[in-house]
């Protein structure tokens, strides 16, 4: 149903973005990956020998930066004449408690996080509402549902991701144009790595007490791996969820339900 749709996914070099691009790949979308990781093209010749169909390319892209977004964004409708669906998936998690937060953290991390989300569809949009359709799957944060010590402007980030995706979705419903985003649990990536790593030392625990603390709190008792969240991606991104806008998923093995 997804066949021959073009998308634009943010932070794909890897982790759950890269698994994303897999999913929708396998679908029959052209994925254009991009990430501020030169890594990135590397990550789609790996995705091109799985599906040698995908006429998508990859692009080395800041999402802090309108300049390089409105780039990506024009080369992608040279190329193709549409384009169909927007991932914002680029997020970074910095660690530290709310005193030990510098500026420079906050300011990063809402500018990777938040104004990303805004720059992206942003940039998009007009394009999107020519065509008179659209879908736009944000990546938000079970951590956008409730806050826990360590990562105040991550949790307050990904809030900010859950209302934007809202007000987004209300402003473009009248161009056929769905918002809605995924909120993951804790999802096996690098990132997650970072988790146990840095915020164990925050925290005053070992690394494995942190992710032993994590799992802990998970009914299904495991790890999301990133391809959980990348299903329900697809998912809201296909025609399989047409009637779905302004909605924030939980992915999180029942971890939260609201
Ligand atoms: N892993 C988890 O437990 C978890 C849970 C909930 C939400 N998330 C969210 O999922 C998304 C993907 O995270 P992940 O776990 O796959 O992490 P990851 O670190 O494996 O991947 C994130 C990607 O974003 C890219 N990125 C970072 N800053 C960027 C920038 N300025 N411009 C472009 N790309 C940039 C990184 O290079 C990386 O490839 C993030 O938004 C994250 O907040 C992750």
């Amino acid at each position: 149903m997804t066949e021959g749709r073009v998308a634009l996914i943010t932070g794909a070099a890897q982790g759950i973005g890269f698994a994303i691009a897999r999913r929708l790949s396998a679908a029959g979308v052209h994925t254009v990956i991009t990430d501020v990781n030169a890594k990135v093209s590397s990550s789609f010749e790996e995705l091109r020998q799985s599906y040698p169909e995908n006429n998508g390319f990859a692009a080395q892209m800041d999402v802090t930066k309108k300049a390089e977004i409105d780039k990506v964004v024009s080369d992608v409708v040279d190329r193709y004449g549409h384009i169909d669906i927007l991932i914002n998936n680029a997020g970074i998690l910095p660690q530290a408690l709310l005193l030990e937060t510098t500026e420079e953290m906050w300011d990063l991390t809402m500018n990777v996080n938040v104004k990303s989300v805004f720059l992206c569809s942003q940039a998009v949009l007009p394009h999107m509402i020519r065509q008179k359709s659209g879908v736009i799957v944000n990546t938000a944060s079970q951590a956008g549902k409730f806050a826990e010590p360590g990562i105040p402007a991550y949790s307050t980030s990904k809030a900010a991701v859950i209302r934007l995706t809202q007000a987004m979705a209300h402003e473009m419903v009248q161009h056929n144009i769905r918002v809605n985003c995924v909120c993951p649990g804790a999802t096996d990536t690098a990132l997650l790595g970072s988790v146990f790593s840095d915020r164990s030392v925050v925290l005053g625990v070992t690394a494995d007490e942190m992710r032993q603390d994590i799992v802990s709190q998970v009914p299904m008792g495991r790890l999301a791996v990133p391809d959980d969240i990348a299903k329900v991606v697809a998912f809201l991104a296909s025609d399989d969820s047409a009637y779905m806008t302004a909605q924030a998923i939980n992915v999180t093995g029942g971890r939260v339900w609201y």
